[in-house]
């Protein structure tokens, strides 16, 4: 079958270790359950995975992806979640010590086919197209959990949103303007911050710029690039949820004193749980929102769409389709 996967580790050059060619089918063990792959969309961790984070020589080759819609064998229309956690595992799965992503110890989505513990399929409204189902499992679901299971932020709470571009950032703004938070978003780049305005923002602006108020919570996904500003934004008690450090993880200052001074809380947040996806579904249909696009491309075409996330030039998320 036709896949996207690490060949090789490349921590300098990540591109150059993608390889878009054939694999073997899976094989399905018990109690787990074959997509056929309608759509898969790409993350910034399947740039990690071919930089070797995450990902050891020892399990290469890899399938790359963890997002994906698509078929099961009676023919559901499903949306797969990412998380593998134990069989054992009770409870919340982003905290099982031994979970995993697609990807990093299983075979990922970005195929014709993928295999995932049974548990792991939420069904697929038909509202949703493939392509924006398959925007969900990582970007939109972490942004869900940053939102409303970290922060628990009350309607009409002022949320600063970092990196206004990335495919995390668009969900955090989307669904934090549909839940009647006053978002304001950051971005270097003067179209971003429009669209950032156009998708639900209420002001946007210049990364690093003086705000004209302190804000409730900020979002962080950018990391040492964004962090002192995003510290310095917040009112006291405020919080920082940070699920990403895509410029770095060392910020030049950490602003340490202002943290306990002012009794930030700084949260970490990783991925979702499957009933949180489920819930993020639910949302989408009873509110109209819908995940930002930015571009549509057949699976065999993957080494672009990597290079558009690589190069940072991009407005929400990139898909990959199959026949
Ligand atoms: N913990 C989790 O479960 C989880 C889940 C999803 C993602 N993540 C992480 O979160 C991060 C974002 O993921 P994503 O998929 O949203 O990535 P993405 O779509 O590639 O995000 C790109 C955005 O990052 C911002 N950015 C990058 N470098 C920057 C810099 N030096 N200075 C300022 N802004 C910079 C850009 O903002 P502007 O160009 O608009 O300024 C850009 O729009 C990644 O590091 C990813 O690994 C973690």
């Amino acid at each position: 079958m036709l896949a996207a996967y690490a060949a090789r580790i490349s921590p300098d050059h990540p591109l150059s270790a993608l390889t878009v060619g054939d694999r073997p089918a899976p094989d399905v063990p018990e109690g787990w359950a074959r997509v056929r792959v309608k759509a898969a969309s790409l993350n910034h961790h399947d740039l990690w995975s071919l930089r070797g984070v995450g990902l050891p020589e020892d399990r290469l080759p890899m399938i790359l992806g963890c997002d994906a819609a698509g078929l099961d064998d009676d023919g559901n229309e499903v949306v797969v979640h990412a998380v593998v956690s134990d069989p054992s595992w009770q409870g919340d799965e982003t905290l099982d010590p031994r979970r995993s992503l697609l990807s990093e110890r299983y075979q990922g989505t970005l195929a014709d086919e993928v295999v995932v513990p049974r548990r792991n399929l939420v069904p697929k409204p038909p509202e949703l197209s493939w392509e924006e189902a398959a925007c969900l499992p990582t970007a939109w679901l972490t942004a869900y959990r940053m939102l409303f299971t970290q922060a628990g932020l009350p309607p009409g709470s002022t949320v600063l949103v970092q990196g206004a571009g990335g495919g995390v950032a668009t969900a955090l703004i989307a669904l934090g303007r549909a839940a009647g938070l006053r978002i304001w978003a950051t971005s270097r780049d003067e179209d971003k911050r429009t669209r950032a305005l156009e998708l639900g923002a209420e002001q946007a602006f210049e990364s690093g710029a003086r705000l004209p108020a302190k804000v409730d919570a900020v979002m962080e996904t950018v990391g040492a690039a964004t962090w002192g500003h995003s510290v310095r934004a917040l009112r006291p008690g405020g919080a920082i949820v940070i699920s990403g450090a895509t410029s770095g993880p060392n910020p030049k200052a950490t602003e340490l004193n202002r943290i306990f001074f002012l009794q930030l809380r700084v949260l970490g947040s990783t991925m979702g749980t499957r009933d949180e996806l489920d819930r993020l579904v639910r949302f989408l249909r009873t509110t109209g929102v819908r995940p930002v696009i930015d571009e549509v491309l057949p699976l065999e075409e993957a080494a672009k769409g990597f290079e558009r996330m690589a190069s940072g030039d991009l407005v929400g998320k990139i898909v990959f389709t199959r026949p």
